[in-house]
């Protein structure tokens, strides 16, 4: 067990690199699978605790893996003969479901374990069931099992999603990859990993049209091959900094970036009154006055990312007059806020929607992580906090963010891991 203990008060200063995109990544070393043969060398890959998790898996499966370094690996997939997906490691994660569409589309059946991941809200996944029972699955979940198998492989459909979901989107992708025919999927997520992991995909010989609009075309082919790839950088990493950058009255440039990515914290960044510099593939953010309350509602890319709503709750807290915050993907994503309270910060829940009153200081106290963004809120708090913070349960923060109290040291953060 390990907690971080922070120091606040000192503004962030100088340069901090951007790693790969975790959830393009998480969906990524799944999709591996469905090549039938060769070594793939993926590159840009963020060094957290859920890819490591997602390599072990794989190696459950059969494949090989060598990391060449933190963030590049190579992944032989010649071994992987086994289309069960129940280690434990499969019930720590989220992303593990996207082993329910590969596997599938690479045996004809899978068996994959329920997924975890972060206690932001009621997580279903009826979207994935409905997209692969369209494609002639039949699904069943039995003892914590999710059990999909085909008489004769799948084939192509035409599938209308009733929510706008990351997950479904790609899972659906993944699994119509190898189908017989066309694939449409309507009302698709655009997120940029959503993209991302169709661009990885056609590297491997598919054939998948319209990703980053609402309609994703995915024509079936017969073989897919290992390729080389480098994964996006990560817009929530970034945003995250950004954040800190602002909330500490500081001078941050953020290297590796796609600045288009990012637009939408960055327009809610000038409403409050931070500056922010868009490069080529960097963005500088830095900040001397007082901030402005903002009004924020969480919606898909490429609305305001709910991602990014924690640390951004972070912000608002030290913002002059109200803000108000509706968050309307995840019902359970107010959490840290209660943990913000006993920093000093002034804030209502009700359902969806949080009132937060600025106040002048936040001040240190002991916090616990309630999931992986609402870690990285109370790391933001902890470096504008006057006096110590020490936020435990980091393990959340662990499985999505990496090297964190590294890059902040080296913003001149005083930021440290401690055993517990
Ligand atoms: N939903 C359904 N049915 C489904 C799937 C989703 O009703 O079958 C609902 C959800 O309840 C939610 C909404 O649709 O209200 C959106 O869920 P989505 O499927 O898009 O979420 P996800 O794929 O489970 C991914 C990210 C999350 C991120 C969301 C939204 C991964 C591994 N996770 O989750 O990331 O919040 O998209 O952008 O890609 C994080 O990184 O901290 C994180 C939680």
């Amino acid at each position: 067990m390990e907690k971080l203990v922070i120091e606040g008060g000192i503004p962030l200063k100088g340069e901090v690199v951007i790693g790969g995109a975790k959830n393009a990544a998480v969906a990524i070393m799944p999709a591996v699978v469905l090549a039938d043969e060769g070594e793939f060398i993926i590159e840009n890959l963020p060094f957290i605790e859920d890819i490591k998790c997602l390599e072990d898996i794989l190696i459950s499966l059969g494949a090989k893996v060598e990391n060449l370094s933190d963030s590049a690996v190579k992944v032989n997939v010649d071994g992987i003969k086994d289309y069960r997906a129940l280690s434990e490691a499969v019930k720590k994660m989220r992303a593990s479901y996207y082993l329910l569409g590969s596997l599938l589309a690479k045996f004809g059946r899978a068996e994959v374990a329920f997924p975890g991941g972060c206690p932001i809200g009621v997580r279903p996944i009826d979207q994935h069931i409905k997209g692969f029972e369209a494609m002639g699955a039949k699904v069943t979940i039995e003892h914590g099992i999710i059990k999909a198998e085909t008489q004769d492989g799948l084939k192509g459909a035409h599938i209308y999603l009733d929510v706008v979901s990351v997950g479904a989107t790609i899972n659906i992708m993944l699994a119509a990859t190898k189908a017989k025919g066309v694939t449409t999927i309507e009302n698709a997520a655009k997120e940029p990993h959503v993209v991302d992991v169709a661009n990885f995909l056609n590297s491997m010989g598919a054939k998948v049209k319209g990703a980053g609009t609402d309609v994703i075309k995915i024509y079936g082919v017969d073989k897919l091959t290992a390729c080389n790839y480098s994964v996006i950088p990560d817009q929530i990493e970034a945003g995250t900094y950004m954040v800190a950058a602002a909330a500490t009255q500081g001078d941050v440039v953020l290297k590796n970036v796609i600045p288009k990515h990012l637009e939408s914290i960055t327009a809610k960044l000038l409403e409050m009154g931070v500056n922010v510099e868009e490069g080529e593939d960097t963005v500088r953010v830095y900040c001397d006055r007082k901030l402005k309350g903002i009004n924020i509602k969480t919606l898909p890319y490429p609305g305001f990312p709910t991602d990014l709503q924690q640390p951004m709750s972070t912000l608002c807290t030290i913002a002059e007059g109200v803000s108000i915050i509706n968050e309307s993907i995840w019902e359970g994503r107010f959490k840290h806020c209660d943990e913000l309270k006993r920093m000093g910060a002034k804030i209502k829940v009700e359902g969806r929607i949080a009132v937060i009153e600025g106040v002048q200081k936040l001040s240190g106290a002991e916090v616990s992580a309630t999931d992986l963004r609402g870690g990285a809120a109370l790391v933001v708090a902890g470096l504008v906090a006057d006096g110590v913070t020490e936020v435990t349960n980091i393990i959340h923060i662990d499985r999505g963010y990496e090297k964190l109290e590294y890059k902040l040291q080296g913003l001149g953060a005083k930021i440290k891991r401690v055993k517990i």
